[in-house]
C-alpha cells in the first residue's frame, strides 16, 4: 500500500460519518441500557386491560396462603392495571411472610455497598407492614431489606425507600412480603441503581461501551420497533413522555417483548446529548409491517411528527417544549435529522405520504435534514430528500465487495445514510473476526466514497445474552440463538463484551472529520484487499496521526498461513494501525523511520476478543 501524503488529501471525511443505531431489540433498552431492575413494573405486560399479564412476577407462598390478580384500580389513567394481592394467612404465614417477587430481566445485579432506589405505589383498607428485600435467586440470602409500615394507605400512596446492599449477587430478585391477613394493591414498582450515568438512568458499563465508540450520531428508537407488526404496537412517542409512572408502555410485537417505555422520547434525546452524538429520530410514518395509512388519513401522523420535533426543539413555552422542560430540560435538544419511517420505501402510499411529511417539516423547520427510506445509490430519487437510507445485511464476501457500492453514485443528489449494516448468517454466527473484516472492507469503501455517504451505523447495537430464540432444524435438532445475531455488544445483568464487529468500529472512530489521503494498493490480489489511509489529530495529545487500515478478507480465509508483505510509504506520521495482524507477517516501512514514533497493530484487539 503506497500512501502518498505529500500529494495532499483527497477530502475531509464528514464529521458525522460513523455513529450508532440504537434499537429497542434484544432487550437493548428494557433490561439493558435502561438501568431499571424491575421487569413489568406496572403489571400491564398483557395490555391495559384486566386480566393482564404479571409475568415475570411470581408468588412467594402457595395459593392457599396468598392470591394475586390484576384489576383496573390503578391511580394512573393511562396504565390502569394494578396488582391485587390477597393474603389469606396470618399467624400461620410462613416465616418471612408471603407475597410476590420479581427476578428482573434474567436476574438483578445487586452489588455490595451500592444503593438501590425503590419506588412503589400501594393501597390497602388496613394498615400495612410489608417487608421489601433483595435476595439471591431463590429468596434464601438477604442482600438488602427495609420495611414499609404505614397506618393509612386507604388512598394510593407513593412509597420511596433506599436499599443498601450488604452482599453481591448477579442473579438477585426483589421481594415484597407480609404476614398480615388482608388485601394490598401494588402498582408501578421501580428499583433503580443509584449510580446510573449522570443519574440519567443509563447503565454505566453499557453507556461506556457506546461512548467508547465516540459516535458522531445516534439513530433511534428503531428499526422495526418504530413500525410494529401492527400500528397499535408501534412506538408512538407521545406515549413515552411525562412521568414514568404514567406511561402506558407497549408490547413490541416485532421483537416480542413488553417495554414500560421508561426509555422514551425524552430519554433518547438525553442519551444523545450525554454521548455528544447528534440525535437522529426515526418516526412512525403511518406504516407498520402489516398496514399503511391511507393518504387521506395521514394528517394526524404528520402532526405527531411535528409535535415530536417541537418536543425536542421547541421553546419551553411551546406546547410540547413545555413538556420537555417539565421533565428537566428547558433548553432545546439539538435535533437536526429525522427519518421518515424505516424500510418502508416499497410499501403502499410511502411516497405520497412521505411528501406530506416532507412539506410540513420543511415549512416548520427549514433546517431539519430529512431522510428517505428509498435507496438512491444506483438511481436518483423521484422525490426530494436530504439523505436516503441504505441497509445491508449479508455474508462477509458480499458486504466486503460492497465497498464499491457507492463508487458510481451521483455526487450531486442527496447523500447516503447507511443506517444499518452487518455481516450476518454463518460467516458471523454470534460475532466473528471474518464478519468484522467484511464490514471493515465495506467501511473503507464508505470512507473513500464519503463525498456520497454522510453517515453509517452497524446494527443491532446490543443484545442481552439471555434473550434467546429456540429454533428447530429439519433434522430434529434444536438450536439456541440470540433473538437477533450477531450484535455489537453482548451483555447480561452485570457484564458485557464487544464482538469483533464492535472492535472493528473502534478502528473507524477516528475517521470522523479526518483527512482521507491518497493511497494505492500494489498487490495482485487487490480484489481481496481494501485499504485506506487517513490523517487525524488526537484531541487529547494534539498530535497528528496517520492511520492505515488494510483488510485482507479472502486471504484470511483462503490463504491463511501465507506471508504477505505490506509496504507503507508514509510521509509524516506518528502512528499507523493495521487492521488485521493475523496473516500479515511483515511490515516494511520504506521511509525515514525517524518519522515514525509509534506503531500499533490490531494485536491488542485481536487478543481481547
Ligand atoms: O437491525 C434489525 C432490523 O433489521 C431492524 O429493526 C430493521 O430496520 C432491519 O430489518
Amino acid at each position: 500500500l503506497v500512501v502518498n501524503a505529500s500529494k495532499g488529501s483527497i477530502r475531509k471525511i464528514p464529521e458525522t460519518l460513523f455513529g450508532v443505531f440504537f434499537e429497542e431489540i434484544n432487550h437493548a433498552g428494557a433490561g439493558g441500557l435502561w438501568a431499571e431492575l424491575v421487569n413489568n413494573r406496572g403489571f400491564e405486560a398483557g395490555g391495559q386491560h384486566s386480566p393482564s399479564l404479571i409475568d415475570p412476577w411470581s408468588l412467594i407462598g402457595d395459593d392457599s396462603l396468598v392470591r394475586v390478580s390484576t384489576d383496573l384500580s390503578s391511580p394512573f389513567k393511562r396504565n390502569p392495571v394494578a396488582l391485587r394481592m390477597e393474603v389469606l394467612c396470618d399467624k400461620n404465614c410462613p416465616a418471612g411472610g408471603v407475597g410476590i417477587f420479581n427476578p428482573g430481566y434474567w436476574g438483578m445485579n445487586i452489588e455490595q455497598g451500592k444503593t438501590y432506589n425503590l419506588v412503589l405505589h400501594i393501597r390497602s383498607p388496613e394498615s400495612i407492614n410489608v417487608s421489601v428485600s433483595l435476595t439471591d435467586s431463590i429468596g434464601m440470602q438477604s442482600l438488602a431489606s427495609t420495611n414499609i409500615i404505614e397506618t393509612d394507605v386507604s388512598n394510593w400512596t407513593k412509597v420511596v425507600a433506599k436499599l443498601e446492599a450488604k452482599a453481591t449477587n448477579k442473579n438477585a430478585r426483589l421481594q415484597l412480603q407480609t404476614n398480615k391477613k388482608g388485601v394490598i394493591w401494588f402498582d408501578q414498582v421501580s428499583l433503580m441503581p443509584d449510580d446510573t450515568y449522570k443519574g440519567h438512568g443509563f447503565r454505566n458499563d453499557l453507556f461506556k461501551m457506546v461512548q467508547d465508540l465516540e459516535p458522531a450520531f445516534i439513530r433511534f428508537p428503531g428499526g422495526c420497533f418504530v413500525e410494529g407488526e401492527y400500528l397499535k404496537n408501534a412506538f408512538r412517542w407521545k406515549e413515552t413522555v411525562g412521568p414514568w409512572e404514567e406511561r402506558p408502555g407497549h408490547y413490541g410485537d416485532v421483537w416480542f417483548y413488553w417495554t414500560d417505555d421508561a426509555l422514551g422520547h425524552y430519554e433518547f434525546f438525553l442519551l444523545a446529548e450525554d454521548l455528544g452524538a447528534a440525535p437522529i429520530w426515526v418516526f412512525n410514518n403511518g406504516v407498520s409491517h402489516q398496514e399503511s395509512v391511507d393518504p387521506s388519513l395521514i394528517e394526524p401522523y404528520v402532526q405527531e411528527a411535528l409535535d415530536g420535533i417541537e418536543f425536542a426543539r421547541g421553546s419551553s413555552n411551546s406546547t410540547w417544549g413545555s413538556v420537555r422542560a417539565a421533565m428537566g430540560h428547558p433548553e432545546p435538544f439539538d435535533l437536526k435529522y429525522v427519518a421518515i419511517g424505516n424500510e418502508d420505501c416499497g410499501k403502499p402510499h410511502y411516497r405520497e405520504n412521505y411528501l406530506k411529511f416532507y412539506a410540513a417539516i420543511r415549512k416548520a423547520y427549514p433546517d431539519i435534514q430529512m431522510i428517505s427510506n428509498c435507496d438512491a445509490s444506483s438511481k436518483p430519487l423521484d422525490h426530494p430528500a436530504d439523505m436516503y437510507d441504505y441497509h445491508i445485511y449479508s455474508d462477509a464476501s458480499t458486504v466486503f465487495s460492497l465497498a464499491k457500492a457507492f463508487d458510481h453514485t451521483s455526487r450531486t443528489g442527496p447523500k447516503a445514510f447507511v443506517s444499518e449494516y452487518a455481516v450476518t448468517g454463518k460467516d458471523a454466527g454470534m460475532g466473528s473476526l471474518l464478519a468484522s473484516l467484511g464490514e471493515a472492507g465495506f467501511l473503507i469503501g464508505l470512507e473513500k466514497n464519503s463525498d456520497a455517504v454522510e453517515m453509517a451505523s452497524y446494527a443491532p447495537l446490543f443484545v442481552n445474552k439471555n434473550n434467546i430464540n429456540i429454533e428447530h432444524s429439519n433434522n430434529g435438532k434444536y438450536f439456541i440463538l440470540l433473538r437477533w445475531q450477531p450484535d455489537a455488544i453482548v451483555f447480561d445483568s452485570s457484564q458485557s463484551y464487544g464482538t469483533p464487529s464492535y472492535w472493528m468500529q473502534h478502528f473507524f472512530k477516528k475517521s470522523n472529520g479526518a483527512t482521507l489521503l491518497s493511497s494505492t494498493l500494489q498487490s495482485n490480489s487487490s480484489s481481496s484487499l481494501q485499504a485506506s489511509a487517513i490523517l487525524f489529530q488526537d484531541p487529547v495529545d494534539k498530535k497528528h496521526y496517520l492511520r492505515v487500515k488494510i483488510t485482507p478478507i479472502r486471504s484470511l480465509v483462503e490463504n491463511a498461513g501465507k506471508d504477505m508483505d505490506v509496504t507503507l510509504l508514509p510521509h509524516s506520521l506518528t502512528c499507523f494501525d493495521v487492521l488485521t495482524k493475523s496473516d500479515i507477517t511483515q511490515i516494511t516501512t520504506t521511509t525515514d523511520d525517524s518519522d515514525i514514533t509509534q506503531i500499533t497493530t490490531t494485536t491488542d484487539y485481536v487478543s481481547s476478543i
